[in-house]
């Protein structure tokens, strides 16, 4: 089947990934080439790299709800697409076959549209829901973090996560509040942080950075990041292509940093930089210097897109560096 057969959007509800112009851009998909979504969410860069080329594509979400969509582009597909259910930082034992031969890599960070529009998901303040978060459906909830951890781990994790300043007195509130009984809802916790976050002069909540911060720690966002990012590096082939659309300035930082780091263009004066990093051949060429932003067009249309910023690299012939490094 040539790339042209399937639609974008494979006749279906058209959702609006961020940047899809951009990232296949980037990504370049070519006849034959093996690619990696490894945030299918709801398919929208799977089903354009199938189009834009006579590709194979693997789509990996850690959200079991992302498998129905995916079953229909395994229909969809002609054979052309698999769906793996697990972890982007995974992907080198969920897509064994292709270890080192993969043509391009996208990663979508954060949240589907799905996930935060559906209440009972529990990532939205605007929504009263369970407080779950959990993009796997399994481990610990938010809930689980918010009525079990000491005050001092509850007032970091919304520092370093949620860039909260009133880090201290959310956590405060939050530990007087469930002495009187668990916090459970959404909607309590938000109302919890209000009463102690004034709110800022742009209209923004002031529960966004805390349920942010609670986000990250609960998936373990920055984690996995530096982890996927380690594996997309040993599962490219020479010339593959990685293209990460990050949203919010610590996920970006991340990407930033290890590309910069691996195409031999970290800071050199830093004392933390360990000297043999300097001397390793850089194992990606950059092809975005800086971070690409979404056009104004497309922020009209598509609010959520704000905040994306895409930055993307071509694999070298270098070895992938030791996971030390990253
Ligand atoms: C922004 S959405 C992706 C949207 C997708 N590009 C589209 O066009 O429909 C992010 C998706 O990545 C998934 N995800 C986030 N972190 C992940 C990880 N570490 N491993 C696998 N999937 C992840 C989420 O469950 C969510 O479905």
């Amino acid at each position: 089947m040539t790339g042209g057969q399937l639609n974008q959007d494979g006749g279906r509800q058209a959702h609006a990934p961020v940047m899809l112009a951009e990232v296949l851009e980037a990504l370049a998909p070519r006849d034959g080439g093996i690619y990696i979504d490894g945030t299918f969410g709801r398919g929208g860069y799977s089903r354009a790299i199938l189009a834009a080329a006579a590709t194979q594509v693997f789509g990996i979400d850690r959200d079991p709800e992302a498998a129905s969509e995916a079953a229909t582009l395994e229909r969809d597909a002609g054979g052309r697409f698999d769906f793996r259910q697990g972890r982007f930082s995974d992907m080198e034992q969920l897509v064994p076959e292709h270890g080192g031969a993969i043509a391009g890599i996208a990663l979508d960070l954060g949240l589907s549209s799905p996930q935060i529009d559906q209440a009972e998901r529990g990532f939205s303040f605007r929504q009263d829901g369970p407080l779950d978060m959990r993009m796997e459906r399994s481990g610990p909830s938010a809930a689980d973090a918010v009525n079990g951890l000491p005050e001092k781990e509850l007032a970091d994790i919304l520092w370093r996560y949620g860039e909260e300043r009133r880090s201290r007195a959310v956590a405060a509130a939050i530990v007087a509040a469930r002495r009187e009984g668990p916090i459970e809802t959404t909607g309590a916790l938000a109302d919890i942080v209000r009463s102690v976050v004034k709110p800022a002069r742009d209209g923004i909540d002031p529960a966004t950075r805390s349920f942010q911060g609670l986000r990250i720690y609960v998936n373990d966002e920055l984690g996995e990041l530096e982890r996927g990012l380690a594996a997309a590096e040993r599962m490219l082939a020479p010339r593959g292509r990685l293209a990460v659309v990050s949203f919010h300035s610590l996920e970006d930082r991340v990407v930033k940093r290890f590309l910069q780091a691996h195409s031999g263009r970290a800071p050199k004066a830093s004392r933390h930089q360990p000297l043999a990093e300097t001397e390793r051949p850089p194992s990606f060429d950059l092809i975005t210097r800086s971070a690409r932003r979404p056009s104004e067009r497309e922020c009209q249309a598509n609010p959520r897109a704000r905040s994306a910023r895409l930055r993307a690299a071509e694999r070298s012939e270098a070895a992938a560096w030791p996971g030390d490094t990253a």
